[in-house]
């Protein structure tokens, strides 16, 4: 079994810092849960990078909310459950859907700029919506919901943000969690907290194509599995099917707003293709369509397949996606004129730390929101644009949850702990000074994309983990490079191990081998901890 620590420590003999409430990550998730955190007790947020940059930044859709005339809560929820193909908890789905409204408008009160139509607010609509009901603001929704949230803590005192500060492990005993381990600029601290939040975001990285920024190496997911926390829905990792294509840049999200407002996609040959793969066309499900754009892929040969917006008014375009236009532009794409090479890449985990309605996981003291949490409602594919709605909402409820746990616990319980790494005193056990890095992480993404991606069957999952276990040299780490890397590992060995398990095709989870979707047998979730996988 891989280590429960991967970094050595002592708690006794290393520098401290306390506080009621640690939050980790600075993404939506974690800047609404500090928000509310703020108002009962002294809280500390760590930021792997620094304070604006996480995946919600690079949000471009919006925010899924039930708001408009023609909308409501049941059409908002049916569509969810839809899109998770039976495997959302209904009770979350209902108390996002609802509690979503109340914390859009809040946002909208601290000063959020969202389009509007005349004086309304104006809805967009995307992939197996039935309304339009995505706020938005152009398409940098994730940059305005960061600015604003930023903003509004900035506004109240107290918070202490610390950036670059990588959380390696977190600290258990008797599975109730009493802080994280974090190297903060270049030492090693342990930073002592009566409840912990846990929004690191999500995974991307550990794919060789993904839409998601360098940060996302899965860290919390890592951590919270080494710590002992259950993993549930790993196996379910969401392809966006239009990330741009060109030799030498980024895969730098297409939204799927562009086909909402009547994009279409071609293959290389000029060919409309969804109309034959799905009744919803363009606007079929993320899976249906990142499949479609492979198959198009293979039929004609071609490395990408493309997104026509050239039919829709150019000043339209200009305005409604200045993000998308501007970054295409630089790359010598005028999207009002050319049409725009995509491919699909990894985009979302809709898996996670598994946790309840108050985002309390299984780890007394830890909670977890946002893409690291699975709290249900996603199931087996996320609906777009619900993934900012699920941060706030589960954001402020798990401070909630964390703020009535801290009134229970004294300074005295947690700060007097000793706590270290399970062989603190023996001296072996560390990396050799060979170990390539830099090589190695490339040999995860390369794996998990070829083998663990898109489509998936038993031979190449087998592989996969094959490849990952002669990776995994089970010792010590002292770098940040090291600890993404062994991270990476941790979590793409949960995904794949998960994906063998599950014996047939849903939602995201793609099997060659068992093509169809099996109710009798698979209406039911993977859930992991570290020694002791369980079906239910
Ligand atoms: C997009 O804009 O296409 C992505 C939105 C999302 O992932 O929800």
């Amino acid at each position: 079994m891989s280590r429960r620590y991967i970094v050595r420590f002592d708690s006794a003999k290393l520098p401290k810092i306390e506080t009621d409430f640690l939050v980790i990550g600075s993404g939506s998730a974690g800047l609404r849960a500090a928000i509310e955190a703020n108002q009962h007790g002294d809280v500390v947020l760590m930021t792997k990078s620094v304070l604006k940059e996480s995946n919600t930044r690079y949000a471009q859709g919006g925010i899924a909310v039930a708001m408009s005339k023609e909308d409501t809560i049941a059409f908002h929820v049916e569509d969810t459950l839809k899109a998770g193909v039976g495997l959302c908890d209904q009770t979350a789905v209902g108390v996002m859907v609802e509690e979503g409204i109340q914390r859009v408008l809040e946002m909208i009160q601290w000063g959020a700029n969202f389009d509007k139509e005349g004086d309304t607010l104006g809805f967009t609509m995307e992939a197996a919506h039935q309304r339009r009901r995505i706020v938005h603001r152009g398409d940098a929704t994730g940059q305005e919901t960061t600015d604003v949230l930023v903003r509004h803590l900035k506004s109240q005192d107290g918070v202490k943000v610390i950036e670059h500060a990588f959380a390696i492990d977190l600290m258990t005993q008797d599975d109730t969690c009493y802080g994280v381990i974090a190297l903060i600029e270049d030492t090693l601290y342990c930073v002592f907290a009566k409840a912990v939040i846990l929004a690191t975001g999500g995974l991307g990285r550990i794919y060789q194509c993904t839409s998601n920024p360098n940060v996302a190496t899965g860290d919390g997911f890592a951590a919270a599995w080494r710590a002992g926390c259950e993993m549930m829905d790993m196996e379910f990792v969401q392809f966006h099917p239009t990330t741009l294509f060109l030799i030498d840049a980024p895969h730098y999200l297409i939204s799927e707003a562009l086909r909402g407002e009547g994009g279409v996609l071609i293959n290389s040959r000029g060919e409309l293709f969804m109309g034959k793969y799905h009744e919803m066309a363009d606007l079929a499900p993320r899976d249906v369509v990142s499949r479609a754009v492979l198959n198009e892929m293979q039929l004609t040969g071609a490395l990408c397949v493309y997104l026509d917006v050239t039919h829709l008014k150019p000043d339209f375009i200009r305005n409604r996606f200045p993000t998308i236009y501007q970054t295409c532009q630089h790359y010598g794409i005028d999207i009002t004129t050319d049409v725009i090479p995509v491919r699909s890449g990894a985009h979302f985990m809709m898996g996670g730390v598994r946790t309840n309605l108050n985002a309390e996981t299984n780890i007394r003291g830890l909670y977890a929101c946002g893409e690291v949490a699975c709290t249900g409602v996603h199931g087996a594919n996320r609906l777009a644009s619900n993934s900012l709605l699920e941060c706030i909402v589960f954001g402020t409820r798990a401070a909630k949850a964390a703020i009535e746990y801290a009134r229970t616990i004294r300074k005295e319980d947690y700060t007097r702990m000793r706590i270290r790494s399970d062989d603190a005193a023996s001296a072996h056990q560390t990396a050799p000074q060979e170990f390539d890095l830099h090589a190695a992480q490339e040999s995860i993404r390369e794996t998990m994309w070829q083998n663990a991606g898109i489509l998936r069957n038993e031979r190449d999952l087998n592989a996969t983990v094959d490849k990952l276990e002669t990776l995994d040299l089970n010792c010590y780490w002292n770098s940040i490079e090291a600890f993404e890397f062994q991270n990476m590992l941790n979590v793409a060995k949960l995904i794949a191990d998960a994906a063998i398990v599950r014996t047939e095709s849903r939602g995201a989870h793609y099997r060659e081998d068992f093509p169809e979707r099996d109710d009798t047998q698979w209406k039911q979730h993977i859930v992991v901890r570290r020694s002791a996988p369980r079906l239910f």
